[in-house]
């Protein structure tokens, strides 16, 4: 089947978080299993290309009282997949993706409705898939756009679209006179439609237009239908129950393995795990930390820096905590509170909780590979990649039991020695300071500790059994459409080489 993923970032060409592990990674392994598969991201700064060819020059979008002119660049296929880059400077050619930390930029609306419209408009050129796979409120307008403004346009009459809600915690709201400026009709603006107190709500749209909507855990797609985790938006998912589905995310293991990491200072597998010492060794040496004692674990945290992550929990406890035998390396950014938060602590704890407020991918994977822990409080986590990275590094989870955290990681049981990690439900300092010393007190017995570890390292999460389930859902939404099993003649790909 011909699948075309939108999304607004994917490695290896754009990345704030574990959306772009997913964009990056799923589409190859369903190529593996035979679908057709194009990428439409958009071209930011720091996209970088080795060898783009414009394949669309020019794409009208009209806005409000002016067009707009976009293009789209081939970026060549990788692993049997196309991506195609959505250009338009003046809207992409930025310093971030979506804003600085003193917001988000003031025209997001503007810069993904653009993107949307110029990857349905580019798909008549470059192939017209049987499903668009949307993901988050930044392509949110594709499934909308379909079946309203596109509803007559005989190249999409049986198109289907997928929607992966990958976080609910953002949704993409703007003022209502967005609507005209994107030129998207008035009766848009209704509770049943994107109206959402008084503002537009780019998510809602594409929850009540998409065929087919999935999220990246089971655990999750039963928590977004409740008050507590929907955001407001959990009548919807259970008007939509039936077509509600979690689909738990993949990892790649080309990247995250400790046996073939390049960015760590020695490899390891669960049959020889010493030279883990090695990357212990490096990281403290990494974050500044001197004269640490081998003995003491190392407690590793990753991640983008917001309300989400449960970090206020860490701050309730910080001063316990760090009486605790026990090294926090913590690598994150975003939000300034928490940011400030984890500069404080280090000034208080400075052997005890070392930070670096920064986005760096080497020092991501040191982490995973030299820490013993890894700890994710989450207030909410749709799925969570890291801690099933830590997994396959031996570096035993903490987590809160929510979303994919809780799907992923099962209680480690000494007396059985059964269980991959550490995990608390309640949300409170209390809980998490309890599980942290449980944690604790488990690695000094370092026999059993090898077992946990291992547990970790011989789980299997790589994507290949969620793309086939994927496949399963294309497959749905095919039928429902009543679209041809094969792309139509005049859908196959038409005058474009790479
Ligand atoms: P989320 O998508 O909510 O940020 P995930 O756990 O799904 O959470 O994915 C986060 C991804 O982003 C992981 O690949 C992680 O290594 C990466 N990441 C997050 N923060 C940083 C950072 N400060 N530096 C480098 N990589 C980071
Ligand atoms: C989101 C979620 C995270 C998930 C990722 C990829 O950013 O916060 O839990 O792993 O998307 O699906």
């Amino acid at each position: 089947m011909h699948i075309s993923f939108v999304a607004s970032e994917g490695v290896p060409f754009s990345k704030t978080g574990g959306l772009a592990d997913v964009v990056g990674a799923l589409p190859r392994s369903l190529a593996a299993l035979g679908h057709q598969v194009s990428v439409y991201l958009p071209r930011y700064r720091q996209t970088k290309l080795t060898e783009p060819a414009t394949v669309v020059r020019s794409i009208t979008v009209p806005f409000d009282d002016q067009y707009r002119f976009a293009s789209v660049v081939s970026g060549g296929s990788q692993g049997g997949v196309h991506f195609y880059f959505v250009e338009y400077p003046q809207y992409f050619d930025r310093d971030a993706l979506y804003g600085t930390p003193a917001g988000d930029y003031p025209d997001n609306a503007e810069r993904f409705a653009l993107f949307s419209r110029a990857v349905l408009e580019a798909s008549k050129i470059l192939g017209v898939p049987q499903v668009f796979h949307c993901h988050d409120w930044q392509s949110a307008l594709v499934p909308v756009l379909l079946r309203t403004v596109y509803a007559e346009d005989p190249a999409f009459c049986d198109v289907g679209t997928v929607f992966t809600i990958h976080n609910m915690g953002y949704q993409g709201l703007f003022p209502p006179d967005t609507l005209p400026l994107l030129m998207l009709p008035w009766d848009l603006f209704t509770m049943s439609k994107m109206e959402f107190f008084g503002q537009v709500n780019f998510l809602k749209g594409a929850l009540t237009y998409s065929d087919f909507i999935t999220t990246v855990s089971r655990k999750y797609s039963q928590e977004i239908q409740t008050a507590e985790y929907g955001f407001g938006l959990e009548g919807v998912l259970r008007d939509r129950a039936a077509t509600v589905t979690g689909i738990l995310n993949g990892v790649d293991y080309d990247e995250w393995s400790p046996q073939t990491d390049k960015f760590t200072a020695g490899k390891f597998s669960p049959q020889d795990l010493s030279a883990k010492a090695k990357c212990k060794q490096d990281l403290l040496a990494a974050f500044g930390v001197k004269n640490a004692d081998p003995k003491l674990p190392v407690i590793g945290i990753v991640s983008r820096f917001a309300a989400q992550k449960g970090f206020d929990l860490i701050s309730q406890i910080a001063d316990r905590l760090a009486r605790e035998e026990m090294i926090i390396v913590a690598l994150g950014a975003g939000d300034k509170t928490y940011e400030e938060m984890f500069v404080r602590l280090n000034k208080q704890f400075p052997n005890k909780i070392a930070v670096k407020v920064a986005y760096d991918n080497a020092i991501a994977h040191k982490i995973e590979a030299g820490s013993d822990m890894f700890l994710m409080p989450s207030r909410y986590e749709p799925c969570g990649l890291n801690q099933i990275y830590s997994l396959k590094y031996g570096t035993v989870p903490i987590v809160r039991a929510t979303g994919g955290l809780d799907d992923t990681i099962e209680p480690w049981d000494a007396r059985n020695g059964k269980g991959t990690g550490f995990k608390f439900t309640e949300y409170n300092g209390e809980s998490l300071l309890l599980t942290v010393k449980q944690a604790l007190q488990a690695y000094r017995d370092q026999t059993s500790w090898q077992v946990l570890m291992r547990n970790g390292m011989n789980k299997d999460f790589s994507w290949n059994a969620s793309a086939r389930e994927y496949g399963k859902i294309y497959e749905r939404v095919r039928q429902l459409r009543g679209a041809p099993a094969a792309p139509a003649p005049e859908k196959a790909l038409v005058g474009v080489s790479s």
